[in-house]
């Protein structure tokens, strides 16, 4: 192969994310899978708090909040081709309909960054509020895109 074309391969593989260039397809799901579990470790607390099962605490809710929104960004590059077999929950609609997916996927991280927004207001009502949207967007795309 020609130099240049190796420069393109390289360039494609760089844009694609971190470390991705030589990733085997279960790394990139338990990546994804980590960084979703995270999230759901993150947003459990906020959840939590605006149903009165834990005290609410603004700190920890911004906090929470903080981290949410770093793990929201993580997954979505970690669902290329090859990752739909193995130790996986995700439906195979996610290579079938990946505009739909994605616009989910962008939702979700739109509705997380909101929250962490209101969250450093420590206006409890309006954080009520925006939990209870982004749990719509994470039910949207595990009811279509995610096995029991
Ligand atoms: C655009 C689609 C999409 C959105 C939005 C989404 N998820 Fe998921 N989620 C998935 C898929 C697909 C899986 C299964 C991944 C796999 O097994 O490879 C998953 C798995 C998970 C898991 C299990 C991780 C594990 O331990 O394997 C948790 C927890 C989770 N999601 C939490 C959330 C939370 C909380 C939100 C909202 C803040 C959310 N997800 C939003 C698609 C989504």
């Amino acid at each position: 192969m020609k130099a240049w074309r190796w420069c393109l391969l390289v360039a494609a593989f760089a844009g694609a994310g971190p470390g991705l260039a030589q990733q085997k397809p279960e790394d990139a799901i338990r990546y994804r899978q980590s960084a979703l579990f995270l999230l759901g470790q993150h947003f459990g607390p906020l959840a939590a708090m605006v149903q009165g099962k834990m005290p609410y605490d603004r700190d920890v809710a911004t906090r929470n909040a903080a981290l949410a929104e770093t793990m929201s960004k993580l997954p979505w590059d970690r669902f290329g081709p090859g990752t739909d077999k193995g130790d996986t929950k995700a439906k195979p609609g996610i290579w079938t309909n990946q505009a739909d997916f994605k616009a989910k996927a962008d939702r979700m991280q739109a509705e997380v960054a909101r929250l962490a927004q209101v969250s450093k207001t420590g206006d409890f009502d309006a954080l009520r509020v925006q939990v209870g949207e982004t749990g719509k967007a994470c039910k949207a795309c595990h009811d279509e895109y995610r096995n029991k």
